[in-house]
């Protein structure tokens, strides 16, 4: 077993894992986070997108150690003050799901794309969000939630030093 230390949603937690464990085993089982979900395990649907550092990662692909000593943020931390981050309310306005299943991974990767992406085109969102699958095929909403949240000033997630 391994102890890491990481910050998950604004808080510290230090657990002993196994160096296999993935992140988003760690975040479901250990946690408790299961906002983000599993669709596939393979690294191929976008399911389970966190952001590691402020950036977007696939947690089924990333070991629960390599996240020793970094920022984790999950769909469960997106909200700030009670407030939908502007791609929340822009999948709420936009009716961008169906099932919802892909949505939590989807919204932190449209957060991210919005956050670092100058002039966002839709090519650029579909680009953007190419690694991100809808089972329910809903992506003309999703890139117009991308689109309208796009259009506002989106918060940067801080990143803990
Ligand atoms: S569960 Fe991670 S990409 Fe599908
Ligand atoms: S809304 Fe059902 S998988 Fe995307």
């Amino acid at each position: 077993m391994t102890r890491i230390s990481v910050t998950v949603d604004g808080a510290r937690y230090t657990d002993e894992v196994e160096p296999r464990t993935l992140l988003v085993h760690y975040l479901r089982e250990s946690l408790g986070k299961t906002g983000t979900v599993v669709g596939c395990d393979t690294s191929n649907c976008g399911a389970c997108t966190v952001h590691l550092d402020g950036r977007s990662v696939k947690s089924c692909n990333v070991l629960a150690v390599q996240a020793d000593g970094h920022e984790v943020t999950t769909i469960e931390g997106l909200a700030a003050d009670g407030e939908l981050h502007p791609v929340q309310q822009a999948f709420h306005d936009c009716h961008a799901l169906q099932c919802g299943f892909c949505t939590p991974g989807m919204i932190m990767q449209a957060a991210d794309l919005v956050a670092h992406t100058p002039d966002l085109t839709e090519e650029k969102i579909r680009e953007g969000m190419e690694g991100n699958l809808c089972r329910c095929t809903g992506y003309h909403n999703i890139v117009r939630a991308v689109q309208q949240a796009a259009a506002q000033p989106v918060p940067v997630m801080e990143v803990q030093p």
